[in-house]
């Protein structure tokens, strides 16, 4: 069949790509010419690991092309699919280009064809979605179409393996009358292995939604649970590893850390969170999930400064990754980025490795006072505090006894709970991380003793010389 995408970001991209590889024929559309000429030379212009190979491999077997919008883009499309950006860049909303696209697109589409919708977009606008394009068909003389949302649950890193093998296919029916549209979306989708649901577009809508603020409020209870292991010198790692065997609960989403970033989950959970405050449906648990995570990053430089004696001002802080999560150059709503932003206002000198060389450009003129360097030694050379921020794999392959003759002091917080203790104490680094007892020299004594009555406190886990970690109780 021939599918026409429009908006060829992360999302339409990697369903363009899928949707040729499953042999459809596919036209993407894409409105910046910088971004279309390179797609139309096979270059992708964001990492996302085995996108590049399938493109070029679907633009060479003549299964995939990218045109500049226009009537021409959706000629002869059976599919009209849309994945354009709806983030206004600030945490909110922005219509205007699905607007303006719908203006574009349905006035030009085959009768016979249906409109899928992709792009995440708030409740409301997905309501009003089949009157808007009944008015721009009939305004256009033409009879209406089909119009349906297929929600995605793309994680970055792993877009491709999510649009091939996906856990669920979900088509969310706007109007659909005939069930003609929900024919040829399924068609689409034949090939994909994996339990398919049809339900209103609504549904579809909260589907997505639900599951963000699901995985958003896993990783806050984690942050909370971690600080109250901390308090009562547990680990939040051993504590996780055996809640994860309960099959209710399951493992994953429970790592502690610097808290979650993207552009998926922070923004779903503050957008809700306003959203319920605006149409009067209290969500305090969603807003306290967005407060826990905005504190994290502040939580991190707190820990930083305690590390080095009170404050990071003059002292010079390196910072390990800044993209929002590994294998990825995105560095939207980054902890990384808040971090190195709260480092400097508090006059820490920053600097900050990330393997991915086009994130540390874009980092450096974004942050002001972040100096970004392209190797993990020249982060390290003079360093007082290493601060992991993001758990790239390259990071556990760290040569801490070189790292910490490189640096001034051998201190570190891990932001990820990424790196064993035991290896950095052994290399003589002292170690905080989140949830987890210290290791190396004591940075807060209050945070491993334990308050029993009379308001004595008994310790439960005393750091000795070499970093072995002594625990009571
Ligand atoms: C997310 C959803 O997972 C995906 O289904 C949706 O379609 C788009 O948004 P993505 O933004 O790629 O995907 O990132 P994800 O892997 O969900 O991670 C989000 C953030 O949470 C990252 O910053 C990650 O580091 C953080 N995280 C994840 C934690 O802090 N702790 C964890 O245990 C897991």
């Amino acid at each position: 069949m021939r599918i026409s995408v429009i908006g060829l970001g992360y999302v339409g991209l990697v369903t363009s790509a899928g949707f040729a590889e499953w042999g459809h024929d596919v036209v993407g559309v894409e409105a910046s010419p910088e971004k279309l000429h390179a797609l139309k030379r096979g270059r992708v212009p964001f990492h996302e690991p085995g996108l590049a190979e399938m493109v070029k491999a679907n633009l060479d077997a003549g299964r995939l092309t990218f045109v500049a919008p226009g009537p021409h883009a959706i000629h002869n499309a059976d599919l009209v699919v849309t994945a354009v950006g709806t983030h206004d860049g600030n945490g909110g909303w922005q219509t205007d280009t699905m607007l303006r696209c719908l203006r574009d697109v349905v006035p030009h589409m085959e009768d016979e064809a249906a409109l899928v919708v992709r792009s995440t977009l708030p409740p409301e606008f997905i309501n009003r979605l089949p009157r808007m394009v009944d008015d721009l068909r009939e305004a256009a003389g033409k009879p209406t179409v089909p119009v349906l949302t297929n929600p995605e649950f793309t994680r970055e890193g792993r877009a491709v393996r999510d649009f091939m093998e996906p856990e669920r296919i979900v088509f969310g029916v706007a109007s659909d009358p005939t069930r003609r549209g929900t024919a040829l979306v399924s068609h689409a989708y034949h090939l994909a292995q994996g339990p398919v649901l049809v339900m209103s577009a609504v549904d579809a809508a909260f589907a997505k939604l639900g599951s963000n603020l699901f995985l958003a409020t896993k990783i806050s209870f984690a942050n909370e649970l971690a600080a109250l292991c901390e308090a009562h010198g547990a680990d939040i790692t051993q504590v996780v590893a055996a809640m994860a065997l309960d099959s209710r609960i399951g493992g994953k989403f429970l790592g502690a850390g610097v808290g979650f970033g993207g552009s998926c989950l922070p923004h779903q959970v503050t957008m809700t969170a306003h959203a319920g405050i605006a149409e009067g449906v209290p969500t305090p648990l969603i807003s306290a999930v967005d407060a826990i995570n905005h504190d994290q990053r502040k939580r991190f430089v707190d820990r930083m400064e305690v590390l080095l004696g009170g404050s990071v001002a003059g002292r010079r802080v390196a910072l390990l990754g800044l993209t929002f999560k590994p294998d990825t150059d995105d560095l939207r709503d980054a902890p990384a980025l808040s971090i190195a932003r709260i480092l400097h206002e508090r006059g820490a000198d920053v600097v900050a490795y990330d393997p991915m060389a086009s994130a540390r450009l874009r980092a450096a003129a974004m942050v002001e006072g972040l100096q970004t360097v392209a190797s993990l030694e020249e982060a390290f050379e003079g360093a007082d505090a290493v601060g992991l921020v993001t758990e790239w794999s390259e990071f556990a392959e760290v040569d801490w006894a070189d790292a910490a003759v490189r640096m001034n002091n051998a201190l570190i917080v891990d932001g990820r709970n990424f790196l064993d203790p035991s290896v950095l104490s052994g290399a003589g680094f002292q170690y905080v991380g989140f949830g987890r007892r210290p290791v190396g020299e004591a940075a807060d004594p209050a945070r491993v003793s334990l308050p029993i009555g009379g308001g004595e406190t008994i310790p439960v886990a005393i750091p000795v010389s070499g970093g072995t970690t002594i625990s009571v109780g």
